[in-house]
């Protein structure tokens, strides 16, 4: 294992920032495609209507927090007032209204952590799939949105760490690494705790937005429009911050006891949150506190030979970022 050692950023680092933010830009999903998930959701609320009046739908994760590449997927929430409903039987009968509208490849997965019916309009060629009563989803997807419209090198930051961790690998949870949201929440907390910071802490500031969700209160500060110009005493560029986030996780993170915290805009202790041992399937080797739901660490799936995987994926993007003459095209070279 490298050892942790103490590296000033290349001279030239600067010089990256053009092909950096031309990565952005491409990433960026165009006009075009926000019309056609527009067209796609209003045929979708009005078949949703017909069966329950009186429910909403909701768009969350990447199409909604801003963070969302060029043709993803979209993530819908179907929200029935009445929290009790049969998930399975709600969503049996919306395949069933989806399928007869025309809508392709229409699918229940009833028994799935988060049961969703997927589906693919065959006109646009969106796919996506739709939960049920998933508030939390929604409220979050919202404070990322808030976040990054306070700076926009956010964006950018999380844009470049999504397409790294996308093509080496190390965006699929069900082999053990990281979702996109929680490297989303690692950018956000990285910002927060630059010297000057580039993002406040919006959970620490009076709440001016507060809602109750099974029983866990989501409140924080959401008139980001006044925090405008909030990171203006930090010049960090683009290049420069991909630079530094490399090089915390790859040697100044403590992951034998810490645990990072976008509610409180710094890191916690495992200690303090218990969060020392593996319980059951959850392991804490990479802890990394959802904002409202705090019992949660989205780490909890990384384990002993993914944690390996990650570590080494962090430190070869430092090495790259650090000496090597064209880091923007290795580090995004498939794995
Ligand atoms: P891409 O599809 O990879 O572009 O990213 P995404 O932003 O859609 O993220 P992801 O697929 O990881 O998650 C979608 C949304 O589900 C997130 O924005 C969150 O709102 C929510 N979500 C994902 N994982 C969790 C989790 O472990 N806990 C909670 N509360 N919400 C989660
Ligand atoms: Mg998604």
């Amino acid at each position: 294992r490298i050892m942790k050692r103490k590296t000033a950023c290349r001279r030239d680092i600067d010089r990256l920032n053009a092909p950096f933010l031309s990565i952005y830009q491409s990433l960026i999903p165009p006009k075009e495609e926000k019309d056609k998930q527009e067209k796609l959701l209003t045929i979708l609320r009005s078949l949703v209507k017909k069966d329950w009046p009186e429910a909403q739908l909701y768009v969350y994760g990447s199409c909604a927090n801003s963070f969302g590449f060029s043709k993803s997927d979209i993530d819908i929430c179907l929200v029935i007032q009445n929290m009790d409903v049969n998930k399975s039987e709600v969503l049996l009968k919306l395949a069933e209204t989806l399928e007869s509208n025309n809508l392709q490849n229409v699918q229940a997965l009833i028994r799935a952590r988060v049961p969703i019916v997927k589906l693919m309009d065959p006109d646009t060629g969106i796919s996506c799939d739709i939960c049920i009563n998933n508030i939390l989803a929604v409220i979050n997807t919202k404070l990322l949105h808030d976040y990054a419209r306070i700076d926009g090198r956010l964006r950018q930051l999380a844009f470049i760490v999504k397409h790294w961790a996308k093509k080496r690998g190390v965006n699929e949870t069900y082999q053990g690494t990281l979702s996109s949201y929680a490297y989303v929440l690692m950018c956000i907390n990285f910002l927060q705790q630059r010297k000057p910071a580039i993002l406040p802490c919006l959970q620490g500031m009076e709440p001016t937005y507060s809602v109750t969700v099974e029983n866990t209160e989501c409140a924080y500060f959401n008139e980001v429009d006044k925090l405008h110009g909030f990171g203006a005493g930090n010049g960090e560029t683009i290049s420069h911050l991909v630079w530094a986030f490399f090089n915390y996780w790859a040697y100044y993170h403590d992951y034998t006891n810490d645990v990072i915290s976008v509610r409180t805009g710094g890191t916690l202790s495992k200690q303090a949150k218990d969060w020392t041992r593996r319980i059951g399937n959850d392991r804490h080797l990479i802890c990394i506190e959802d904002p409202f739901e705090i019992t949660h660490d989205l780490g909890r799936i990384v384990d002993k030979a993914s944690i390996r995987v990650l570590r080494e994926e962090f430190e070869r993007a430092a090495e790259i970022m650090q000496h090597d003459l064209d880091p923007c095209t290795k580090l995004f070279e498939p794995y």
